[in-house]
């Protein structure tokens, strides 16, 4: 097996840096849009055939250093008792958002293998149809991110429900959050037992809080959810997006790697987190847009100020956008590899 990923987590020497993309299987790839047309988003995650399918595109495409598993954050929503659609046009919607005490006491926190068993299916034959090649992350939303889609009933920009819930009834919001991280514990716990080789955690919105909001209503959930899940054994990666000024609190989570967004240095982040913890970043999605030269010196760039991190898996430093021409892709890949590699 490649094994660069798993050794750059733990911190131990790598033969090349390894690359994975966040949100590599997706939209951007026309090998995505003909499994996707035959179905919707939903019920796509819900194959675990053709989720696999779609999961195992990048690898062969691009040659990344790991597959993430396909599904998404807001599927344990929908396990929890909440109403879920993705429209076309909008993105996810949740069209009974939580308002109140009784609509908290609804949520259950279901057995992950009979309510989100689609998902550890999926594990199990990605795992068989890797055949090792390369490990296979799995994931899961952070809690105070899957709480803005509970309150908000879809994306939002100011998060004014979410806050308005923090600051008016914080213990109603504690009680939601204590009832996520238990459902997200239970099921990353399955994740790994089905056959996940890392877990990552994003916390897509954690940017918009303030440091001290941050450290009472997010982080703790991190922390507890981390430290459930260390006797897996496999590594942790927590993905802050928009992070940067919470950095001297996240690299408190326990995570073996700390994702970075592109709004800070790699050598600058090393010099906060310190020699304990990997990096994973953190290339601008939008620089995928330049010209090849522009962008290698880019990634040469990276490259350099990620030797000061204990370890470092290059990423972007957000998703994929669908306007990237896979090519592009496929040239940071080959670019990462190239620069990097030994021989
Ligand atoms: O990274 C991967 O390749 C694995 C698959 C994956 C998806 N969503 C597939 C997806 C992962 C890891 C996610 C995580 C996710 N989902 C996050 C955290 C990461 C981030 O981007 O911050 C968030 C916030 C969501 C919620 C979500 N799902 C949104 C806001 C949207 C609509 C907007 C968008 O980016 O597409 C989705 C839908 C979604 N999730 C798609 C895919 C491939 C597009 C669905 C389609 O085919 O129409």
């Amino acid at each position: 097996m490649n094994t660069n990923f798993l050794k750059a987590c733990r911190g131990e020497k790598t033969s090349h840096t390894p690359i994975w993309i966040m949100r590599q299987a997706g939209r951007y790839l026309p090998d995505y849009h003909k499994v996707r047309s035959k179905m919707t988003f939903l019920e796509l995650c819900k194959t675990p055939e053709r989720a696999a399918e779609v999961t195992l595109q990048p690898v062969d495409i691009l040659g990344v250093d790991a597959a993430i598993l396909f599904s998404d954050i807001l599927v344990v929503l929908e396990a929890m008792g909440m109403k879920l659609e993705f429209q076309e046009k909008r993105g996810p919607v949740l069209p009974e958002p939580i308002k109140d005490r009784a609509d908290v006491e609804r949520l259950v926190v279901p057995d992950p293998e009979e309510k989100l068993g689609y998902v550890m299916e999926t594990i199990r034959i990605l795992r068989k149809e890797l055949a090792d090649k390369v490990p296979l992350i799995g994931f899961c939303g952070a809690p105070f991110t899957l709480a803005t889609y509970m309150v908000e009933g879809g994306s939002s920009k100011a998060f004014f429900n979410t806050k308005k819930m923090m600051y008016s009834a914080p213990e109603l919001y504690a009680e939601m959050m204590n009832k996520v991280t238990d459902c997200t514990i239970a099921y990353l716990k399955a994740q790994a037992a089905a056959g996940a080789q890392a877990l990552q955690i994003f916390d897509s919105w954690a940017g918009a809080l303030a440091p001290c909001d941050f450290g009472e209503f997010a982080l703790p959930y991190v922390k507890r959810i981390i430290a459930e899940l260390k006797g897996a054994g496999i590594p942790l990666i927590y993905f802050a997006n928009n992070g940067s000024t919470l950095l001297d609190q996240s690299m408190t989570c326990g995570a073996d790697v700390l994702g970075l967004d592109w709004r800070l240095k790699l050598s600058d982040a090393a010099k906060i987190v310190g020699p304990d913890i990997s990096l994973q970043g953190n290339l601008d999605p939008c620089a995928l847009l330049l010209p090849e030269d522009k962008l290698e010196k880019r990634i040469a760039r990276i490259l350099e100020e990620g030797k000061s991190a204990r370890g470092h898996i290059f990423n972007l430093g957000h998703g994929i956008l669908p306007e990237t021409p896979p090519e592009k892709a496929k040239f940071v890949v080959e670019t990462v590899h190239r620069l990097s590699g030994q021989s």
